[in-house]
């Protein structure tokens, strides 16, 4: 029941128990779109890990079905981890990486990659996979440790017709996105160059490869697209700091190789999907809408025996779409799939009004946690702005220090999110507008959740990042997604996006609240502030 249950979402996607992680070989498919995910049947810690199934026609409501792939091979029996489907002629197929123990294996080999397809193409929700007797299809090639190769993506074909897929990898301490190249899908070739590498990055898990307009349409491309206006996104997931980062560069199709468009920017040192928690991501293209949907996995801030007790571990991300900002076309927007909108139940809001100076204003009648919220602040005038070095490097602990209930002057001021009465409770997500010094701005953007419970065990750290600020900007927007135990926030229409657990004891179900705050010296405009309670999403078995 949700009074013992308080943590479970209302319209994120989870199992109704056990341990998941990564999503794996989203897809859409004649008329569903699927979702498959790392599971554990028997636990809700990791371990044992199979192939979830769930099927949806909107990504808004799921029906779970049989598990999809399980650990019943000996190059798979410690686990079915991730990887991505593939269509071929219009058919959807599975390459994911199997996990076996040394002493089993025929050639001391522990991840291979393996490929499953459906058992009934004709069956609409492709109940059922089969894993070929060809598998493993690959072993870890010399020079590459067999612990430290997995996750292969989607495969894309190349102008010659034959399939290319990378696998991620790690060499000494660099990360490494080997490149793979088919005619049949079965025999697999490396090639002598990895598609990229970066010194220093380590392990790159979940690789994720693929094109978008260079026009920065809102339009997505299938994997296969490439041309003069197209742009390529490499995105790595970093086994050593648990954060998915996303370059945007060229595919080089002579030398199947990918350059950054920005080498500071680099897979690995520049820019993550997400300021919180986010990982092992994975996109797809969405043949029914032509957008690119980004899928994510986010665990918990609480402890393991948490879990154990609640009996159950992680959400999926809420479903966004992703494309190439047209101010800045090294930096990817991201935004809610529209379908949210079908959610939407009571309206809440607050029309242009002034902040003051240490002001706390609430939004009447919202009693609720669950809720899509949309906030424009104008842009105030930045004359005033405290001078301070803000960068990728310090962003998320200036969040900590200039946390939301310390004074500025163009700052904190935001949102107070699972807020209880008498704010006890209360998870902020604010900006702090800093000068650089040099006659530009930066947005810190935070995501404060160091008062979000009075429970002690669980991580409180603030998140956040920052956007660079012309000063020709007329507003500064937030939207944010609460529901229960997550706080999602996209930052100037999707430009920073940070996503945060929080457990409130007080600010739950009906007596979780929604404020308006400003720390800063300087009073701060509000254009329009809107607010919906939101459904609650079905999610069955069929
Ligand atoms: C990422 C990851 C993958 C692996 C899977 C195992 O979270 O470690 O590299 O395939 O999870 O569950």
């Amino acid at each position: 029941s949700a009074a013992s249950q308080p943590y479970r979402t209302s319209f994120h996607f989870q199992p109704p128990k056990n341990w998941m992680n990564d999503p794996n070989g989203p897809m859409f498919y004649n008329g569903y779109y699927h979702l498959f995910y790392q599971w554990n049947p028997y636990a809700a810690v990791w371990g044992n890990i199979t192939w979830g199934h769930a099927v949806s026609t909107d990504m808004i409501h799921w029906d779970i079905l049989e598990l999809a792939l399980v650990p019943d091979q000996w190059y798979d029996q410690y686990g079915c981890w991730s990887g991505s489907a593939t269509f071929i002629n219009g058919k959807p197929v599975l390459l994911y990486t199997g996990w076996s123990n040394v002493s089993f294996s025929r050639d001391n080999q522990v991840q291979m990659q393996a490929m499953a397809i459906a058992a009934n193409y004709s069956d609409p929700l492709l109940r059922e996979w089969t894993k070929l007797p060809q598998n493993p299809i690959l072993t870890a090639p010399v020079g590459i440790n067999s612990t430290k190769f997995r996750d292969p993506t989607t495969a894309w074909l190349g102008e010659d017709g034959k399939w290319r897929m990378i696998i991620g990898a790690k060499r000494k301490h660099r990360g490494v996105a080997l490149l793979y190249r088919s005619s049949d899908f079965i025999q697999w070739e490396k090639a002598k160059h990895p598609l990229h590498t970066v010194a220093l990055t380590g392990m790159w898990e979940c690789p994720d490869f693929y094109p978008v307009p260079a026009s920065a349409s809102i339009t997505g491309l299938d994997t296969s697209a490439n041309g003069p206006h197209v742009k390529h996104v490499l995105k790595v997931s970093l086994d050593d700091t648990k954060h998915d980062y996303y370059t945007v560069g060229t595919y080089i199709t002579s030398s199947d190789s990918f350059i950054a468009s920005n080498a500071n920017l680099d897979a690995g040192l520049g820019l993550r999907y997400d300021y919180g928690k986010y990982y092992a991501s994975k996109t797809f293209f969405d043949s029914k809408k032509n957008r690119r949907i980004l899928l994510g996995w986010v665990n918990e801030s609480s402890s393991e025996l948490a879990d154990i007790a609640k009996d159950w571990s992680s959400l999926q991300a809420f479903p966004r779409i992703v494309w190439l900002d047209e101010e800045d076309n090294d930096r990817l927007l991201q935004w809610p799939i529209e379908e949210i909108e079908m959610l939407r139940k009571e309206k809440f809001s607050l029309k242009s009004s002034q902040i003051d100076k240490g002001a706390t204003v609430k939004v009447e009648g919202v009693k609720s946690a669950q809720l899509d919220v949309l906030v424009d602040f104008e842009l105030p005038q930045l004359n005033g702005a405290e001078e301070m070095v803000v960068n990728t490097n310090n962003a998320q602990q200036l969040c900590s220090v200039r946390g939301a209930t310390r004074s500025g002057v163009l700052g904190p001021f935001g949102l107070l999110v699972l807020a209880s009465e008498d704010l006890s409770e209360q998870t902020a997500v604010f900006f702090y507008i800093m000068s650089n010094g040099e006659g530009k701005w930066n947005a810190l953007i935070c995501n404060d959740q160091s008062r979000s419970t009075l429970a002690a065990d669980t991580d409180k750290t603030p998140y956040g990042s920052f956007i660079p600020l012309s000063g020709m900007e007329k507003t500064l927007s937030l939207r944010v997604l609460v529901d229960h135990s997550i706080v999602e926030t996209f930052a100037q229409g999707g430009k920073v996006c940070i996503t945060s657990r929080v457990y409130p004891t007080k600010a739950i179900e009906d007596k979780a609240q929604l404020y308006l705050f400003n720390n800063g010296s300087v009073p701060v405009h509000l254009r329009e502030l809107t607010a919906w309670d939101m459904e609650t999403v079905h999610i069955g078995s069929i």
